[in-house]
């Protein structure tokens, strides 16, 4: 229970790594607010499914593209539980096309929610962590952010900007004792790589040295650790959680 008394914000944890991450912190201890799109249609289970475990949960829909919802995501946190002490800025998606097809719509629609939302996310929980002098933050980035990928010029760079932004983030507040790392998954199994074609999975297996995609548990874990004192002299880093991809 290295995460009792602390209260955890996952963004984009209706389903998929970000429900993981927050069953992870949530079987540490920690309480959690669920954060998801108004639309999403597995935020209400998902919420379910921590009560029925005995967790401490509180739901915020919105989008963190919009400041005024996620300042209203850092309110629910310390007006529900007292405090906001862990961020993990988990809500990212995907418009994969070749550099020459991708419309102006598809780099600005992937670089808003996934690198403004970090943004706007992490300036406002940082402001109640200052207070509290302790946080911890975790950015969700992607080995196409370090790497870059075919076919993903907005995804590898919004990765990419994630990166620069943990470490932007790391040294400003460590005075201030915020923490703040970023984990750089391969393939991991779930929604977002299950639409791939089989010929696509094998081509990218190939190429894992462990020989095999990574689950939303194993991701979970390095997140865990991150967010618990047993990272305390951690902070600016980019872990890989990538079967050796990218080494
Ligand atoms: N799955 C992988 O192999 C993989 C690999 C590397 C990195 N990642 C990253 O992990 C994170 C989670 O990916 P996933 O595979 O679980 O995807 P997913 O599509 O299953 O889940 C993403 C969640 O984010 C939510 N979301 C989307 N836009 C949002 C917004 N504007 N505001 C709030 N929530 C929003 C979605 O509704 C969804 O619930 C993403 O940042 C992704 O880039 C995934």
């Amino acid at each position: 229970m290295k995460l009792k008394g602390k209260t955890a914000v996952v963004t984009g944890s209706g389903r998929g790594l970000g429900k993981a991450i927050a069953l992870k912190l949530a079987s540490m201890g920690a309480n959690i607010v669920l954060n998801d799109i108004a639309a999403s249609d597995s935020i209400d289970a998902t919420a379910e499914e921590f009560r029925a475990a005995g967790y401490n949960v509180a739901i915020t829909k919105g989008d963190v593209r919009n400041e005024d919802d996620v300042k209203h995501m850092v309110k629910t946190a310390v007006e529900t539980f007292g405090s906001l002490d862990i961020l993990v800025n988990n809500a990212g998606i995907t418009r994969d096309k070749p550099m020459a097809m991708m419309a102006e719509e598809d780099w600005d629609l992937v670089l808003d929610i996934n690198l403004k939302g970090a943004f706007f996310c992490t300036k406002n929980a940082a402001k109640a962590m200052i207070k509290q002098k302790y946080g911890k933050i975790v950015n969700i980035a992607s080995v196409a952010g370090t790497m870059g990928n075919r076919g993903q010029a907005n995804y590898s760079a919004s990765k990419a900007g994630l990166i620069g932004l943990t470490k932007t983030t790391a040294k400003e507040f460590a005075s201030r004792n915020i923490h703040c790392n970023a984990i750089a998954p391969g393939t991991i199994r779930s929604k977002m790589t299950d639409v791939l074609p089989d010929d696509v999975k094998e081509k990218y297996v190939s190429n894992i040295p462990l020989g095999r995609f990574g689950t939303a548990e194993e991701v979970a874990n390095v997140v865990g650790f991150l967010c618990s004192s047993d990272s305390d002299y951690v902070t600016g880093q980019v872990i890989h959680i990538d079967g050796g991809l990218d080494m």
